[in-house]
């Protein structure tokens, strides 16, 4: 039984929970989730687990290892791995990686547990886990951008280049754009030209701008860009002209067709990637904007147009941000708040990340939505229609 004395009384959960996380670097706090690891209520346990997954700072005490350790060994939950990510600390790497290997738990838990090493190294096995990931039709969003990100920051052979190459040909919106710099870290033409002449074959090629090619391809031969890239480019942006065209009647047909029960299931069950970057109700990621209720305040023709040309009418408080920093990293993130030690930003993968002020050398506010363009391309014309109607019902 908890005493009333007792300062984790599980009636101060919820407090603790909100308070703990921003005071993390005390010493006080520290101690408190100690006792919380240890504590004999489950719940209280998993708490300690939340706060530690919720902090921002880094901070590790070496009297929570024996427990996390011991948790990792015995059931690497979504939650214990969230919160060994957060600490800075390579202590679990090696586990990490046993879990990545490891065949038997689910795939988005290995991938967790690689992501969560300090040193990702893709290599054999990991390698293939994470490629796999991307071609796995029933890989949830998340889970691809988080392996985009991945691969993108690995240092990967050329044999492994080539390997993803095939990959360029049907990546979403978000992942090409996020797997896009591997061009210029591979300055081999070899690759170039492999990875080029996937893109032209992507229908979503027009998503993203002619520059992030160009830069791309900055170190290749000239010919790939301009004969590979360029005509595919410029036939998917006239094919856009056509639906700007087109877009009041689309909105007329929503109106009048659309099937708003239909469009709920389509984005719950990811269609579009909505889900990765928007909240309605209970799911979703608080990237862009809370859509719960859109419909209030948008008619069928603005949602359209938010969909096929996001960057057309920028929301307020949710420009991108290309952040750079001193090692090198470049973070393309939605800033949340602006705190006493930096920025606390929500990156396109949907990862919380404090960024201390002394770090940041460069940072540019995109003129381009991070909403990328494109998605209405991973859908059918009737499954756009149902989602454009359910948004427009939420009121
Ligand atoms: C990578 C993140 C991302 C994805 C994926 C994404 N959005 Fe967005 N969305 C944003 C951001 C950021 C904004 C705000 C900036 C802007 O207006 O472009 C936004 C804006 C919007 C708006 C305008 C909201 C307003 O208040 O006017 C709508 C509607 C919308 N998105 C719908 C969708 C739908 C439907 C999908 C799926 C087909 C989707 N979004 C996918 C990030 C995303």
């Amino acid at each position: 039984m908890a005493r009333a004395d007792d300062p984790i009384n599980p009636a101060r959960l919820a407090f603790l929970n909100e308070l703990l996380p921003s005071v993390i670097t005390t010493k006080a706090a520290q101690e408190l989730v100690s006792r919380m690891l240890s504590h004999p209520s489950a719940t209280v346990r998993q708490s300690a687990l939340s706060i530690l997954a919720a902090q921002t700072t880094g901070t590790s005490n070496d009297a929570w290892l024996p427990t996390l350790d011991k948790l990792l060994a015995e059931a690497p939950s979504p939650l214990v791995l969230d919160a060994i990510k957060k600490l800075k600390s390579a202590h679990f790497d090696t586990a990490l990686q046993a879990v990545a290997a490891d065949p038997n738990p689910a795939l988005s838990i290995r991938l967790k547990a690689l992501d969560a090493t300090k040193s990702v190294k893709l290599a054999g096995d990991t390698f293939t886990l994470v490629k796999g990931v991307l071609t796995d039709p029933a890989s949830s969003a998340a889970a691809k951008i988080q392996a985009a990100g991945m691969l993108a920051s690995a240092t990967l052979q050329k044999p492994q280049v080539l390997e993803i190459a095939p990959l360029f040909a049907t990546l979403g919106p978000i992942e090409l754009k996020t797997l896009l710099p591997i061009v210029r870290k591979n300055k081999d033409p070899e690759t170039g030209r492999a990875i080029a002449a996937e893109i032209a074959k992507n229908p979503v090629i027009a998503s993203a701008q002619e520059s992030h090619y160009r830069t791309a391809f900055a170190d290749q031969p000239p010919e790939i860009f301009e004969s590979i890239l360029h005509p595919a480019y410029t036939k998917a942006i006239e094919a856009t002209e056509a639906k700007k065209r087109q877009l009041g009647s689309l909105a007329e047909r929503a109106a009048a067709s659309g099937n708003a029960s239909r469009g709920q299931s389509h984005f719950a069950a990811g269609k579009g990637t909505c889900m990765a970057c928007h909240k309605i109700g209970d799911i979703g990621r608080p990237i862009g904007p809370d859509l719960s209720h859109i419909g209030a305040i948008r008619t069928e023709r603005d949602i359209l147009e938010s969909i096929l040309f996001p960057s057309n009418t920028l929301a307020r408080d949710y420009e991108a941000h290309l952040i750079e920093t001193s090692d090198g990293q470049q973070t393309m993130a939605v800033i949340k708040s602006h705190t006493a030690e930096g920025l606390l930003v929500i990156d396109i993968a949907g990862q919380e990340k404090n960024i201390p002020h002394p770090t940041i050398t460069a940072d540019t506010t995109l003129p381009t939505s991070l909403m990328p363009m494109g998605l209405d391309q991973t859908m059918s014309e009737t499954e756009l229609l149902d989602l454009v109607a359910w948004l427009r019902s939420l009121k």
